[in-house]
């Protein structure tokens, strides 16, 4: 880190820059700006130098020009009724070509207009993947064409648990701690997932499209009994009302239901333009496979040993599926468990073990495995933790995720040098279970959505957290002013 001050007082870029100047001098906000392409410049990369003689932007991409103007964005200082930039030179690119927000439409539905505001908040932070996480248990929120059953019972539940319970399927609390009030249905359309589509493009944010499978599907099992290996589990038709891990799963037996997930993923490949599909796999019990007929013919007519070479099947199924129309598949790490090929992507989130029982592998056995990784943990990236803050209204999942944990990740922790290229970079995870709206999520999600936007601009050319901070406290004051309900730093 370069950062020199001469003169003004100290800027609070967030995040900072890789390398900054800050200069003696300042130049009118509509100083005309000079555009040059560099070759060499890296990827996303810029150059910025504002001086009295001019500004200059040079960068390899429009994606570094576009963040050059992010910068600009932070460094516009008013001064009575006058809007000016200090003199700086800068010379900034991205550690981590992965830098994600991930965001579940699922639990609770946020809508086109907040996702937004997500994503404009992203573009701020320089922040370019977002992972959206569209199908679930407890919901399915986007409408698939010859599956018209998805929105009309996956969209719909006829209840939630109440604010501040926890009930599970089937225990006697769980009825009281149901709030008996219809919700939704809520889904996208095929116009609303081509106009996210495009506002993102716009901000260089590809999004990521999740279908979850084989687990976590309950709410299309719900549309589509037949896809389950016990129907008659489903016969409420009703999408899961309880938070948890449902046991009810894809049954893998069954022909017609794998046909199904591929005419789905087909319809998200064309509506998608991204390199990438997300294809869940976590948390997927197999209890309901081990008592299936269907599930167990299929066991022995591909000749493998158990339930966990049989999401591994499943999985080797989708990514040449998937592979076959230009995709690259990305799923979370359960999914890397067995014979699964090296250009499948994990999403390392487990950060030491859990998921509905599976074998935990670290990051470090994924990418000697041969995998590129984005690294979530939950015990830095899990922003539906609680982030200990003195006073706090809001419900959070449990756990504690402070904006200073967060700001220590290091995406690269415990991986051999030579093998560092597989890590992508790392992401954010707003889980929706406890939060219900806009005011909840960017409680949860500001400043410590800043803290990890900087640790994957910056890797380990970071400041420590006390430079942050100060930044931050004046950074949040933006924030506020933008009206997003950005929750203290302490
Ligand atoms: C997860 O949190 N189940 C990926
Ligand atoms: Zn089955």
């Amino acid at each position: 880190m370069n950062t020199v001050v001469i003169g003004l007082a100290a800027l609070a870029l967030v995040p900072q820059p890789e390398k900054l100047v800050e200069k003696t001098g300042k130049v009118p906000a509509n100083t005309p700006i000079r555009y040059e392409t560099v070759l060499g410049i890296p990827p996303e990369g810029y150059r910025l130098t504002v001086a009295e003689g001019g500004i200059t932007v040079a960068s390899s991409d429009a994606a570094g020009k576009f963040y050059a103007g992010k910068t600009l964005e932070q460094l516009r200082q008013k001064e009575g009724k006058n809007n000016f930039y200090p003199c700086v030179e800068i010379e900034d690119a991205p550690a981590y070509p992965w830098r994600g927000v991930h965001i579940d439409d699922c639990r609770h539905f946020f809508g086109k207009e907040t996702v937004k505001k997500v994503l404009d908040l992203m573009a701020q932070h320089k922040l370019n993947r977002m992972h959206w996480h569209l199908t679930e248990d407890q919901g399915w929120r986007v409408d698939i064409p010859g599956y018209p059953e998805l929105v009309k019972y996956g969209a719909v539940r006829s209840a939630s648990p109440r604010h501040g319970t926890h009930p599970s399927k089937g225990s006697k609390e769980c009825a009281a701690d149901l709030d008996g009030t219809k919700y939704g249905p809520y889904y996208y359309t095929e116009a609303d997932l081509k106009e996210i589509v495009a506002y993102a493009a716009d901000r260089f944010i590809t999004i990521v499209p999740e279908i979850e499978l084989p687990g976590h599907v309950y709410a299309a099992l719900s549309a589509y009994p037949e896809f389950a290996c016990n129907p008659g589990n489903l016969k409420d038709r009703d999408p899961r009302l309880v938070w948890g891990i449902e046991k009810d799963v894809l049954c893998l037996g069954n022909d017609q239901a794998i046909k199904f997930m591929e005419n789905v993923l087909d319809y998200i490949c064309r509506i998608f333009p991204g390199e990438v599909v997300h294809i869940g796999g976590d948390e997927c019990p197999q209890v309901r496979w081990k008592t299936c007929p269907k599930c167990q013919a299929r066991v022995k007519e591909i000749g493998i040993k158990d339930e966990t070479e049989l999401q591994a099947w499943i999985t080797r199924h989708f990514v040449k599926f998937l592979e076959a129309r230009g995709k690259r598949v990305v799923g979370w790490d359960e999914y890397l468990l067995g014979d699964v090929p090296a250009s499948a992507i994990g999403m390392s989130w487990r950060a030491g073990g859990g998921g509905a029982g599976h074998r935990f592998m670290t990051p470090e056995e994924c990418v000697k495995n041969g995998h590129d990784m984005v690294m979530t943990p939950r015990t830095h990236c899990y922003l539906d933790y609680n982030q200990g803050l003195k006073e706090d209204p809001f419900q959070y999942i449990g756990g504690l995720v402070t904006l200073e944990k967060c700001y220590s990740l290091d995406p690269c922790a415990g991986i051999p040098a030579e093998l560092r290229k597989h890590i992508l970079g790392g992401q954010c995870n707003n889980w929706s279970e406890y939060t219900w709206n806009v005011y909840d999520l960017e409680w949860k999600m500001w400043p410590r959505t800043c803290a990890l936007a900087e640790v994957f601009w910056l890797g380990d050319k970071k400041p420590d957290f006390a430079d942050f901070k100060r930044r931050m406290a004046e950074h949040r004051r933006r924030l506020i002013a933008a009206k997003v309900n950005c929750a203290p730093l302490e």
